[in-house]
């Protein structure tokens, strides 16, 4: 049977771009048969996250936007993953196994060690914490530890799931076959920009928000990044940032109407209208959701803790399995 995980990492509030590559992608490929392992990677978002409240702020917002979009608890494993301990167990022991080497090839670490660079530090390691560096190894371990098969990501993050096979295969050879070698199952989605018109990212600080008020979600189309074409004039889809955020989520028979439209030389404001209404009828469902369940804290608790539980019914005997193997335990 086929077991499908991934993770969001709460480092930032969910917006439209983890909506359309990550929430929606891992909801749309569950069916009757396959496990399904969805979780919340708060160990993860500590590497940038230093606020004690934001992050929990911010594990309550990826939890309560898979919730608002359809992620039915029963049936699937949808949990916190610092709620299962073997998950950061497996990663002291694999990390005897992986090689330094692989992770020095990281991108997010290489990508650190270039901006050091770049800004001329001497000490091009400087700032770079030990938990960014073995990034993927913990990521190894969230896909290993409950020995998924199939882990639906984005394009940026195959480097991490070769890493993965890589790490799985090393163990599997040393010390005899546990983990499965996981698949990365990449979308064919788009990539979502963000309103100035780079990849929509946090850390950008160029997004259109999922949980936000009909008010925001407003707000932030408007600002999107146009240029000082005046009604009337022809405008060119191809490669505008507006048409490209609209080509995201709204269907063929729409696409094609905005296409004449920008044509015939709709003005900017007449056309962020259009997709701030089609958007707003995406995300109000969502929204209206998330408004209904956001003050019960109890009722998002009850669910990780139950949901926790039954993850470790498989984790756990994982974890003594391996360590039967590797020769850690009582005598
Ligand atoms: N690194 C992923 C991201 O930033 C999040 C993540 C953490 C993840 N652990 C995972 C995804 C395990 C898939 C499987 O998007």
């Amino acid at each position: 049977m086929k077991r499908i995980l991934t993770g969001i990492t709460p480092s930032g509030y969910p917006h439209l771009g983890n909506y359309i590559g990550a929430i929606k992608p891992s909801l749309d490929l569950l069916d009757e048969k396959c496990e399904s392992f969805l979780f919340i990677a708060d160990h993860h978002a500590l590497i940038k996250v230093w606020d004690p409240a934001k992050l929990k702020e911010l594990t309550h917002q990826v939890a309560m936007a898979w919730l608002a979009s359809g992620l039915d608890p029963r049936k699937t494993f949808f949990y916190r993953q610092s709620d299962i301990p073997e998950i950061t167990e497996l990663a002291w022991i694999l990390s005897c196994v992986t090689e330094k080497g692989l992770l020095n090839r990281a991108h997010a670490y290489k990508a650190a060690i270039d901006a050091n660079k770049e800004s001329g530090k001497k000490d091009i390691e400087e700032g770079i914490s030990t938990g960014l560096f073995t990034y993927p190894l913990l990521m190894a371990c969230d896909i290993l530890c409950p020995n998924a098969t199939h882990v639906p990501v984005g394009k940026d993050q195959q480097q991490h799931l070769e890493m993965t096979r890589d790490i799985a295969h090393k163990f599997n050879n040393r010390y005899g076959e546990v983990f499965n070698l996981p698949e990365a199952v990449i979308g064919d989605e788009k990539t979502v920009l963000g309103i100035d018109g780079r990849k929509m990212s946090k850390s950008y600080n160029n997004i259109i928000p999922l949980l936000g008020s009909e008010k925001d979600l407003k707000k932030s189309v408007m600002k999107i990044v146009t240029n000082s074409q005046e009604p009337g004039e022809k405008k060119e889809w191809k490669d505008n940032i507006l048409f490209s955020i609209y080509s995201a989520f709204a269907n063929e028979a729409s696409l094609n109407e905005m296409k004449h439209k920008f044509e015939d030389g709709i003005g900017w404001g007449d056309a962020k209208t259009i997709v701030f209404q089609e958007l707003n009828e995406l995300i109000a469902p969502i929204r209206e959701n998330f408004e209904k369940q956001k003050g019960d804290l109890n009722y998002i608790e009850d669910v990780l803790q139950e949901n926790g539980k039954k993850v470790r019914e498989t984790t756990k005997p994982l974890l003594e399995k391996v360590k039967s193997l590797i020769g850690i335990g009582s005598f």
